[in-house]
């Protein structure tokens, strides 16, 4: 399968995977199923939804298989569970009750059980987000990333629970920030970004009997940086809880391969850039470390430009170096080449990947994507 981004996707192309989306009564369902062959209205509803694209079947990369990073059903559940308590804090103005609390907790310990019996930790999966309901899924992923993250480190089972937790909740305090401040499309004012910033604080003042002193601490200053420079407190290195370190790096990777209402989303080889330019001034060098070994700069399936202007696409990831992957180069007229190992493999050591591959105007894209809208005929 190959990832085709909403500009590219074209009538004729078939679904090489479910695609799960927001349903009329905002539930995370499934929407659109593999084997689908699109047509002008699905791909309508993939656009209207404002998701960033979708897998699709192509020959020459059948071999290619993208899993979900969490089971779907799983993921539906969670994000419809944190839906509930988000607006239980909301309409109770922050009295959540403990019952509520208890439904959260034991969605992070199906969450952490899920993830422990990965093979691989790599989050290798373009995600798909929606704008409207971006807080709840956002919190979600939080979560995923962060548990991923303490596993890489050694936490313990309890400690990845605190984490865990923590992620999920970490952003309940902007339920009591108007959603027209949340959602505006231009630059802040000062008073709404002072606004913006007692969101964490909040959210620790109305959960401190709900939840543990830890999970409080990393909510409070999930938006400190290591510099003094973040907020609510501006607090410095040692002063920021551990688990508050890394829900930021998970935070901000998240939040910026999102499409939001001022910016579109970021390819996550544009993110990893960006977070690692702010290691040790923002984030902790060493949950950095461990970070990059669980996300990859290129998912697999997707189109990258090398630095000999071929065009390919990543077959393999290591988490070793998410840099350099394996590839499949693709000639000028859509040929489907030799994989090429860029870490491994001497003879190409002098190549890079030097950005994503989805350059309108390359031949070689455009014969590929011809000849996955051929596939149905030629079956
Ligand atoms: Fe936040």
């Amino acid at each position: 399968m190959l990832f085709v981004t909403n500009g590219h996707l074209k009538p004729g192309m078939i679904l090489a995977k479910d695609v799960y989306l927001y349903n009329n009564n905002n539930f995370y369902a499934l929407l659109l199923t593999k084997g689908q062959v699109l047509n002008n209205s699905y791909i309508k509803k993939i656009h209207s939804h404002g998701i960033d694209g979708a897998y699709i079947e192509s020959i020459g990369f059948e071999d290619i298989e993208v899993d979900s990073y969490i089971d779907d059903n799983l993921k539906s559940e969670s994000i419809s569970q944190i839906k509930d308590v988000y607006y239980e804090f909301k309409m109770s103005s922050g009295k959540i009750n403990d019952l509520t609390v208890k439904r959260l907790s034991s969605i992070v310990d199906t969450l952490i059980n899920e993830i422990l019996c990965k093979d691989d930790l790599t989050y290798n999966v373009i995600d798909f987000k929606n704008f409207d309901n971006y807080t709840y899924h956002h919190c979600l992923n939080v979560a995923v990333l962060s548990i991923s993250t303490g596993i890489s480190i050694g936490l313990s089972e309890s400690e990845l629970h605190d984490l865990g937790l923590a992620g999920l909740l970490h952003d309940i305090g902007k339920m009591s920030i108007p959603v027209e401040i949340l959602n505006k499309p231009g630059k802040l004012t000062d008073e709404e970004f002072e606004l913006i910033k007692t969101h964490p604080i909040s959210a620790s003042k109305f959960l401190e009997n709900m939840v543990s002193y830890k999970v409080l601490r990393a909510i409070e200053s999930h938006h400190e940086k290591l510099d003094g420079t973040g907020y609510p407190y501006g607090k410095k290195a040692d002063n920021i809880s551990y688990y508050a370190k890394i829900l930021a790096v998970c935070d901000v990777y998240d939040a910026l391969t999102s499409d939001r209402s001022y910016r579109k989303a970021a390819f996550p080889n544009e993110v990893i850039e960006y977070i690692m330019g702010c290691a040790d001034t923002h984030f902790d060098y060493e949950i950095l470390n461990h970070f990059i070994r669980i996300i990859v700069a290129y998912p697999i399936g997707t189109f990258v430009k090398l630095s000999n202007g071929k065009l390919a696409v990543v077959v393999k990831n290591y988490s070793e170096n998410i840099l350099r992957p394996i590839v499949r180069i693709i000639d000028d007229d859509g040929t489907v080449g030799e994989d090429v190992d860029l870490l491994y493999d001497n003879d190409f050591m002098n190549i890079t990947i030097v950005d994503m591959g989805y350059d309108y105007s390359n031949s070689g894209l455009s014969a590929v994507l011809e000849s996955t809208y051929e596939l149905k005929l030629n079956k």
